[in-house]
């Protein structure tokens, strides 16, 4: 089959937005004790974090992480996390029935952040907490001092303030099992109040309001429109939240599920134009698709999960090739929403429905899904065009019809690149480009992701069982993820 991509400078979606790349660590199974601290690793550095792991979270290029959840945050009282840690207390940890040792908070994570090379996006409590506690927070985290809660960070160790930029109003709060679960009416007045404060207390940050926690729950639509009614002037974002699972066994199916994530988007974005038209507002409301990913390998396994331990190992799926080629559906659909969708947060990072894997005290590895996030976040920059894509089209079952390449364009300086998965599991496609204008495009890298193995793995012992390598630039193998990196030239 062939895969005809047309584009044109003059027609563009957006600028990418770099924090498209961003992930998330929640206090949650390993993903912070045995995930990016511990002391006792041999790889630990001065403050217990595992350098093996910061080195894979550098290789991905992640410049936002969200912190500290999740539904975690729900039940989180922050200042359990400050001050000196044998004074910090433990806790029966609510929303995933674990024990809390709060050695870690965000006087560590916010060091932890920079090492990484990330910025931190905070999510305040708005479950069990309240206005309070959140504009509090912002004052501990970016109020230089002179305060009591500023000079309480001070005293701790951190003389400057961290300088929060962006912040999530609560978790999901749609959710009947969020912790403090409210109606639509209740979260949009409280959604209001803590927004307020919050920039009263810092009036350079941003602000995160709750969309729906999938665009399956019966209240989507609803939600949006009642929460941003009451909060529009306030906030300068709506949360999307989506995973996917390849549940039916159906891999043509399980690759169509992009299709989802952008008709929810395109909802979300009508949902947010109606809400400005209403209040005769000038301001758009951007997109911050804070948690995607594929989740559902490990739903059995947590049942058996011991309760009311520190660290248990949930939420570990081992992804396949196919689920990596799912990502990478997913990142395409989320640069061709760049001119909407500023912030998006791989969920999560580390042991927990994550990128990368660690043994406690042992290795530490790149999941399959690694190698799609890592280049689109190294090559997915600059302006993504607003492209045809012509291929053929096949059955996505629950999906409908669905094209046979998922495909974005982007241009920067005089480098195109195309990022592109071919989704037939039988057909290679050869690929033409039509760049109308742009110039003559010379070949300088096609990277791919194949493997003959829809369900092959990378584990500890095999970890490159699944790993990128180089493409003859003509042709998308069947099921594979592709990077075609051009240098434009000007036309003869
Ligand atoms: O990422 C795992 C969980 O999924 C998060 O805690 C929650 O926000 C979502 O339901």
């Amino acid at each position: 089959m062939k895969v005809r991509i047309t584009a044109d400078r003059d027609y563009t979606i957006g600028e990418v937005s770099p924090r498209i790349y961003g992930s998330f660590i929640e206090h949650l199974g390993r993903a912070v004790y045995g995930g990016i601290y511990e002391p006792e690793h041999p790889q630990a550095d001065d403050q217990g974090f595992r350098k093996d792991v910061l080195a894979l979270v550098q290789e991905l290029g992640v410049p936002i992480v969200r912190y500290p959840g999740g539904n975690f945050v729900s039940g989180y009282r922050w200042q359990d996390g400050t001050g000196p840690r044998e004074m910090r207390p433990r806790r029966q940890e609510l929303a995933w029935n674990s024990i809390e040792p709060n050695l870690i908070g965000i006087d560590e994570f916010q060091e932890w952040a920079r090492r990484a090379g990330s910025e931190v996006m905070m999510a305040v409590n708005l479950g069990t907490g309240g206005v309070e506690d959140a504009r509090d927070l912002v004052e501990y985290c970016n109020f230089p001092g002179g305060t009591a809660l500023s000079d309480r960070r001070r005293a701790n160790g951190f003389e400057k303030p961290f300088g929060i930029r962006t912040w999530c109003l609560g978790n999901e709060m749609d959710g009947p099992w969020q912790i403090g679960h409210r109606t639509a009416e209740e979260y949009g007045r409280i959604a209001c109040e803590a927004a307020k404060a919050m920039k009263m207390t810092d009036p350079s940050i941003e602000l995160i309001a709750c969309g729906s926690s999938s665009s399956s729950m019966p209240t989507f639509g609803e939600w949006e429109t009642t929460v941003l009614k009451h909060c529009y002037n306030e906030v300068d974002y709506l949360s999307l939240h989506s995973y996917y699972g390849n549940r039916s066994g159906n891999s043509a199916e399980f690759l169509a599920c992009s299709r989802d994530m952008d008709r929810f988007i395109t909802d979300v974005k009508a949902i947010c134009d109606a809400v400005k038209a209403i209040r005769h507002s000038d301001k758009t409301m951007y997109l911050s698709f804070d948690e995607w990913n594929v989740w559902f390998h490990s739903n059995e396994q947590d049942k058996q999960v011991e309760k009311w331990t520190v660290a248990p190992p949930l939420l570990e799926d081992v992804y396949t090739f196919e689920d990596a080629l799912v990502a990478g559906c997913l990142l395409i659909t989320l640069l061709r929403h760049c001119d909407r969708v500023k912030i998006a947060c791989l969920a999560q990072l580390v042991n927990v429905i994550a990128p990368i894997m660690t043994e406690n005290g042992g290795r530490a590895w790149a999941q399959t899904i690694f190698y799609p996030f890592r280049d689109a976040s190294r090559y997915g920059r600059g302006t993504a065009l607003d492209c045809k894509v012509d291929c053929p089209s096949h059955d996505g079952g629950a999906y409908g019809e669905t094209p046979c390449a998922e495909a974005v364009a982007l241009l920067s300086g005089e480098e195109l690149t195309v990022l592109a998965v071919n989704r037939s599991l039988t057909d290679s496609a050869l690929l033409e480009l039509d760049l109308r204008g742009l110039g003559k495009p010379e070949l300088m890298e096609h990277r791919q992701l194949w493997n003959e193995d829809l369900k092959a793995v990378n584990t500890a012992d095999a970890p490159d069982t699944v790993a990128p390598s180089q493409g003859d630039g003509k042709a998308l193998r069947p099921h594979s993820w592709n990077v075609l990196r051009y240098k434009l030239k000007e036309e003869a």
